[in-house]
Parts: structure tokens; C-alpha cells; sequence
């Protein structure tokens, strides 16, 4: 699962890293239930289609992004809960960015852009989740506190990784 709040570049690292399949996106599905992916209104029916497509890979073993806010711990427990259903590891990437950041690129956005207040409190959220991430059953948490450490991520992918 992807951590971080809107503007904080989720989304780009998605694409950089992992194949377009592999990658559920909260916004991609409130556009495929909505045509619009601003919609706020579709957002039960996104997660509700986002849980069963994340249930569906992970019981064929696919290696499955989650790309949405999830600053929440509800939110994170429920991602939580199908990996532990399907026997699946499941890990954090925090995008940790400081606000100032999320701030600038949202003013900059083409595609959709939040209230700041929004973004200013998601922010809040993360930064309140990442002092007890480590103990919500994720088999590990990568942070990532800058836009260096953002571009230096190398991801490797392990086959046969363990399940738990
Ligand atoms: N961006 C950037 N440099 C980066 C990463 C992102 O300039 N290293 C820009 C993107 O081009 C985009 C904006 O910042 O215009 C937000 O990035 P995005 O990946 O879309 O952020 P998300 O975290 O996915 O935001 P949201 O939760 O709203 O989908
Ligand atoms: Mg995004």
C-alpha cells in the first residue's frame, strides 16, 4: 500500500515502478464508477470494487499497489485484513514528504486539484500514523522523507517472497 497524502507524488512513483495491472487506484476507479474521478460521492463504490480487485490478484499470488490516501488506520486495516485472508504479505511505502511540498504541487496540477486544508490534513494523518505503522501487521514500512529519497527508491522484486 501506498501512504501519503494528495500531491504527494503516489501516483507518479506508481507508474515508475510498477506495471499499470498491477496498480489499483482509488481515483482510477471512482472515474470507471463515476466518470469522474473527483467524484467523492462514488467513493464507497470505488473501494468496494478496489477490496474486490485487490482479493481477486491476491488469490492468484499477484503482486497488487494500492494507490489511494490511506492515511487512515481504518483504511489501512482493511487492505490489511484481505492480505491476511489470502495469505499475503503486505507492506507500506510512506510518502513523507513536508506538507510545503503536497502544497506546491497541487497549486501546480493539471489533472485535479484538493482544497489545501484537505491536503493539509491528510498530512496531519500520516504524519500521526507513522509512529505506530510498525505495528499494524505490515511485514515492512519503507518511508520515504524527501523528493531525493523519492527518486533513489529501488524496488526489487523477490519471487517466491514468503507469505505469512
Ligand atoms: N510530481 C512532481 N514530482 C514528483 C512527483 C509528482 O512534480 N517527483 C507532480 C506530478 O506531476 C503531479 C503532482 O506532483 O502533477 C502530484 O503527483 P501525483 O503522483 O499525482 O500525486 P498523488 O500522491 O498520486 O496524489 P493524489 O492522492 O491526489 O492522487
Ligand atoms: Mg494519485
Amino acid at each position: 500500500m501506498l501512504i501519503g497524502p494528495s500531491g504527494a507524488g503516489k501516483s507518479t512513483f506508481a507508474a515508475r515502478h510498477f506495471a499499470s495491472t498491477e496498480v489499483l487506484s482509488s481515483d482510477a476507479l471512482r472515474a470507471m464508477v463515476a466518470d469522474d474521478p473527483n467524484d467523492q460521492a462514488a467513493t464507497d463504490a470505488a473501494f468496494e470494487l478496489l477490496h474486490t480487485a485487490l482479493g481477486l490478484r491476491l488469490a492468484r499470488r499477484r503482486l497488487t499497489v494500492v494507490d489511494a490516501t490511506n492515511v487512515e488506520r481504518w483504511a489501512r486495516a482493511g487492505l490489511l485484513a484481505i492480505a491476511r485472508r489470502h495469505h499475503r504479505p503486505a507492506t507500506a511505502i510512506a510518502f513523507a514528504l513536508p506538507v510545503a511540498v503536497c502544497l506546491e504541487r497541487n497549486a501546480a496540477r493539471l489533472d485535479r486539484r484538493l482544497p489545501p486544508p484537505a491536503i493539509r490534513r491528510q498530512h496531519r494523518l500520516m504524519t500521526a500514523s507513522l509512529a505506530t505503522l510498525a505495528e499494524e501487521g505490515l511485514e515492512s514500512v519503507w518511508r520515504l522523507d524527501d523528493a531525493t529519497a523519492v527518486a533513489g527508491a529501488r524496488l526489487e522484486r523477490v519471487p517466491g517472497q514468503r507469505s505469512v
